[in-house]
């Protein structure tokens, strides 16, 4: 440590320590300055931040232990050391408390052991600084770190949504006839999932999943999608098989929520009479019950090759006299909630998304 920039206030009202430390100090390259009470002292303290601090504890106005908690409130990092003569133990104890880090009882036996205690000061001091500066340069390191994560997580973000965009226009551009269908069931599936109160979380999912839930239609042929009349059973049946297909090309994508498995669902009806698998009630996602609604009332509001598009009308009482038997009867009645809100604006969104 090099004692030429370091320096040393000796706070002591008699007039012998003070200049007996002082010199000692002076010799062994410190820088000292010197105070013969406690005003004084911290006086000194306030404008010359010295590197350590060596009190006194009886003095007249301002005594050492005040001295002692000033110092420690206002730079806890610099060292002070209190030698008194004293010789009470609670003295050592009350200093301690108040931040002393070490005391040495007068008369000095050893200039040479106060030396070696200034010092050993000086060093924790030291290492304290560094510790801290340390820990700053870690927390600043961290910050760095997690606004760099959290601008790629944007851009992931923004990356995935553009995705699953264009996978949606994709589907949709293979059948001219329900154009647009998976984007305006996601704002109706939205929507519906709003009114239910689902979490910002949750709506994504709700979102990803409606805007692909007939990606598996890229595997029909696309004069069955286009059939300007009623398709037979057996055309029927690989239709059906869209919702696999759109779980097929899913579920090797690591999405956040199981849109795979909402894909798989969206034909499924609570009774157990929806396709492919049958399922019934509880076993069916909340998510794909929500979808399964959009995609009846979207498809119906929306032209056919095989008929003109229905008044919203047919697709509201649909719902209504299907409630709780094939259409999950929370999801219709928040359904039928938004339409008595406002049926215009349902009809806006479902001619304009
Ligand atoms: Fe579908
Ligand atoms: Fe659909």
């Amino acid at each position: 440590m090099d004692k030429k920039k370091l320096s040393v206030l000796c706070i002591d009202d008699e007039e012998m320590i003070r200049f007996t430390v002082g010199d000692y100090l002076e010799d062994s390259g410190y820088t000292v300055l010197m105070a013969e009470n406690g005003k004084t002292g911290l006086e000194i303290f306030r404008e010359k931040k010295p590197d350590v601090v060596l009190v006194d504890l009886m003095m007249p106005e301002v005594n050492g232990f005040e001295v002692v908690s000033a110092v420690k409130q206002e730079s806890p990092q610099t060292p002070i050391i209190v030698i008194s003569g004293t010789g009470i133990i609670q003295d050592v104890i009350e200093a301690n408390r108040r931040g002393a880090w070490d005391y040495l009882t007068k008369p000095i036996q050893s200039l040479a052991v106060l030396q070696h205690v200034v010092e050993k000061s000086l060093e924790k001091a030291a290492l304290i600084r560094e510790n801290e500066a340390y820990k700053k340069s870690l927390e600043e390191k961290v910050r760095k770190r997690t606004l760099a994560l959290e601008k790629i997580n944007t851009q992931l973000r923004e990356i995935l949504w553009e995705t699953v965009n264009a996978l949606s226009v994709m589907t949709d551009k293979r059948d001219p006839y329900t154009s647009g269908h998976q984007k305006r069931v996601s704002v109706l599936a939205l929507a519906i999932a709003a009114e239910m109160g689902f979490s910002e979380d949750r709506m994504e999912a709700i979102k990803v999943a409606s805007l692909l839930h007939d990606i598996g239609k890229i595997y029909v042929p696309a004069e069955f999608l286009s059939k300007p009349t009623r398709l037979e059973p057996e055309e029927m049946q690989v239709i059906r098989k869209h919702s696999f297909m759109g779980y097929d090309i899913l579920i090797n994508i690591a999405f956040p929520w199981p849109i795979a498995e909402i894909v798989y669902q969206h034909h499924e009806r609570i009774d157990g009479s929806g396709y492919p698998r049958g399922l019934k009630g509880d076993d069916i996602l909340l998510e794909a019950k929500i979808i399964a609604i959009a995609d009846v009332v979207e498809a119906m509001s929306s032209h056919r090759p095989y008929r003109p598009s229905l008044d919203i009308g047919y697709a509201i009482s649909e719902i209504e006299s299907k409630k709780g038997k094939i259409y999950c009867p929370d999801c219709a009645d928040a359904f039928l909630r938004i339409i008595c809100k406002d049926i215009n604006k349902i009809k806006t969104l479902l001619k304009t998304s």
